[in-house]
């Protein structure tokens, strides 16, 4: 059933593209913005896409834009689906195997998220070195999919070593302050609260999100190699004594978009 609806997809897609992209890169909420700048660029839209859901969330526009960016075929995903959509986790993490399935071996994952580090600062560039998945959910219950892994797939080299050092390397050149960290994936729509920030905090997180996590473990359990990046829009609920909003997440984001796309454009030049 998912074998013959991901043959379908990607076949559908193969027919729109040049090539088999050399990365793929899922830009979150209010980080879009780089796909704007492929050459060549092939949109299609989550609509016209069969297995795809549509993406209802602000800053999310909603397509695959296909193109090149210093020479390199790259995939970007302007826009993801979250669990707090009310999706199944499968149909989330859909578009992973999909881009597996396409041959693509690497993945860049990208959020927006709150930072429970105090230090951490509205703007801030994190990648994720691990994270607690407190979603309450895992992508992978249900029957195994042998065409894309194992049963009980290891969780411990997860984050790809080496994309992470050209990350680093990347940042360095950039003097871009790449903060490192552990990212708690939450299911949200709702904030945390002060209390399960706290918690998160004692846990030993470092930012707190509502996505990525999910796509990760498929990710991983398909063999892709990942990187995942943040931005901290905001500290996490609690930290300063002011409400957080949804707005003020697109905003920041928004700003940090610029500095963003400049890492993202680097370490795609080089991976
Ligand atoms: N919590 C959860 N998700 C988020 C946050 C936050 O503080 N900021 C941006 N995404």
């Amino acid at each position: 059933m998912l074998e013959k609806q991901i043959r379908e997809t990607v076949d559908y897609i193969k027919r729109k593209i040049e090539c088999v992209p050399e990365a793929a890169i899922v830009l979150g909420s209010g980080l879009g913005g780089f796909a704007d700048s492929l050459e060549d660029a092939v949109a299609i839209p989550y609509e016209e896409i069969p297995g795809f859901v549509t993406s209802t969330a602000p800053g999310h526009k909603g397509q695959m834009v296909f193109g090149k960016k210093k020479g390199n075929y790259v995939l970007c995903m302007q826009g993801r689906f979250h669990y707090y959509e009310g999706y199944t986790m499968a149909q989330i993490t859909f578009p992973v195997r999909v881009i597996k399935a396409l041959g693509t071996p690497k993945l860049i994952l990208t959020n927006s998220c709150g930072g429970l580090d105090p230090k951490f600062e509205p703007g801030d560039l994190m990648m994720i070195t691990d994270h607690i998945n407190f979603m309450g959910a895992n992508p992978l219950i249900g029957p195994n999919e042998d065409m894309f892994g194992c049963r009980f797939p290891d969780m411990t080299k997860v984050y790809n070593k080496e994309l992470a050092q050209k990350a680093r390397t990347c940042a360095k050149e950039l003097s871009i302050d790449l903060k490192e960290g552990v990212y708690v994936g939450y299911s949200g729509p709702s904030f945390e609260t002060p209390a399960e920030i706290r918690m998160f905090q004692m846990l030993g997180g470092s930012a707190v999100g509502m996505s990525t996590v999910p796509e990760v473990i498929t990710a991983s359990h398909c063999g892709l190699e990942v990187l995942a990046l943040s931005c901290i829009t905001n500290l996490a609920a609690g930290i300063l004594d002011q409400p957080l909003s949804g707005e003020e997440v697109i905003e920041v984001a928004g700003k940090a978009g610029q500095k963003f796309a400049e890492l993202l454009e680097k370490i795609v030049e080089i991976i």
